[in-house]
């Protein structure tokens, strides 16, 4: 199995190995000890669908190999460029066997009885009436201290460089009995901080426990009353979205760390429009001084398109001012790239390549400047941190503070799991460290 692309496929390729799991298979991570491989994809970019290709021509090779040696090899595209190009995938690589769209996980076993009988070249793509969430089997013990939750799928927001509304489909909310059960499950087995997952995740209104629609702050208390869990986040939010009652939770809700992944894709108000965000760089400007308001320390980050059709230098400068006023403790940026059947593939004033490379250079560069200094004023702190892993180092553990910061600390192994008090030494822009100085 290997997963491209967003933490919602990290979610889904651990659903499908757990169904996988109950059929007798074990994972690997060499592709020719593999009798069945599965790539999740990426379409939200260019360079993310191509690299399905290349990774196809290599199972090809692989899958000739093992023939020789009479071993069967079952190849399956998932996840967004399944959903996206569907026939296509096997016209341009007849070696798949299963092309299969993030809806249909849940058919997997049945599908992969179709194909040992022989069937090559299956597109399943269809929107089924079925929830796949509820026909995927139990959840296994989970590998990690830190566990993501699919509580919403799709977007309904339609912005003129996206595919995920037609990838993904529209907006479905899981019910909130279905999620906090799932969470309480995660919690018996050792999670402590629950991530909440959805293309537009603030936007979620699923079934309370009294059959009344709920929005995420009515879920995220919810999760909160589960005894053992002690930190839930989430991922990826719109402005348009962010309700008072969500800003509030901020302030309320002592589970909810300070940290808010909320795009706003570019600064220029001319640009926002023509990207149909249906905010104003005002707006969003406005929007945040609430949020910092309920809560002061909060953690923002961001998503950044530059270059998208039409953006002139000064346009671009708007984004630039717009990064320096929001202060943001992290950004992803990315060069915008034509997606077909988007509307602003085809709209004119197409930026060249060069103009988009010099301007993310400049946004980077202004990006990581403001990782420095976000994380340079917690040296001499202490921050509560929750202990995920063994680090690079021997005898070093590697955690999360509440603003999603890794932090390295020295401590012993079987303490992974424990959020502890680290007093901070150390910032880079991607890290800090520190020494553990109590129990939180
Ligand atoms: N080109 C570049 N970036 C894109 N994103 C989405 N679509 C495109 C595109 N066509 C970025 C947005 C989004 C993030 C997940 O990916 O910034 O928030
Ligand atoms: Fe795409 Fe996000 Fe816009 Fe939805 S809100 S269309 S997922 S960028």
């Amino acid at each position: 199995m290997k997963t491209f692309g967003c933490q919602m496929n990290v979610y889904d390729s651990e659903r499908m190995s757990e169904a996988l799991a109950a059929e007798g298979y074990v994972e690997t991570s060499e592709p020719a000890e593999a009798d069945l491989a599965i790539l999740n994809t990426c379409h939200i970019r260019e360079k993310a669908a191509e690299k399905v290709y290349s990774d196809l021509g290599r199972l090809r090779d692989i899958k000739r190999e093992r023939a020789r040696d009479g071993k069967e090899t079952l190849i399956t595209v998932a996840g967004c460029v399944a959903q996206a190009e569907g026939d296509e995938i096997v016209r341009r690589a007849p070696v798949v066997d299963l092309v299969l769209g993030p809806q249909s996980y849940h058919r997997l076993p049945e599908l992969l009885a179709r194909m040992r009988r022989g069937e090559t070249s299956i597109v399943e793509t269809a929107f089924p009436d079925e929830d796949k969430f509820q026909a995927l089997p139990d959840r296994r013990p989970p590998r990690a201290v830190s566990a993501f939750l699919t509580v919403q799928e799709g977007c309904d927001k339609f912005c003129t460089f996206c595919v995920v509304p037609y990838t993904r489909g529209m907006e479905y909310s899981r019910p909130v009995a279905a999620l906090v059960a799932e969470a309480r499950r995660l919690v018996e087995r050792g999670v402590r901080e629950i991530t909440l997952l959805g293309q537009n995740v603030n936007g979620y209104h699923g079934d309370g426990p009294d059959g009344a629609p709920t929005a995420l702050a009515g879920l995220i208390r919810h999760l909160a009353e589960i005894e053992g869990l002690s930190r839930i986040r989430y991922t990826t939010s719109h402005p348009r979205d962010m309700s008072d009652d969500l800003i509030q939770a901020h302030r309320d809700e002592e589970k909810l760390m300070p940290y808010l992944h909320l795009p706003f894709q570019a600064g220029a108000d001319r640009v926002l429009a023509a990207m149909n965000r249906k905010h104003t760089a005002g707006e969003y400007l406005d929007l945040i001084g609430r949020i910092r308001e309920a809560r002061p320390d909060i953690a923002l980050s961001t998503d950044i398109i530059v270059g998208f059709p039409g953006e002139s230098d000064a346009d671009f400068e708007e984004t630039l001012k717009l990064v320096e006023e929001a202060r943001f403790a992290h950004a992803f940026s990315f060069k915008y790239s034509p997606r077909p059947g988007t509307p602003a593939a085809t709209m004119d004033e197409q930026v060249p390549e060069d103009v988009k490379r010099e301007r993310l250079a400049r946004l980077q560069d202004t990006i990581d400047a403001g990782y420095r200094r976000f994380n340079g004023q917690f040296v001499g702190q202490t921050l509560p941190v929750l202990l995920e892993k063994t680090g690079r180092y021997e005898g070093q553990l590697v955690g999360r503070s509440p603003y999603l910061q890794l932090v390295h600390a020295d401590a012993d192994p079987a303490r992974v799991g424990e959020i502890v008090e680290v007093e901070i030494r150390s910032a880079g822009a991607n890290s800090l460290s520190g020494v553990i100085c109590g129990s939180a």
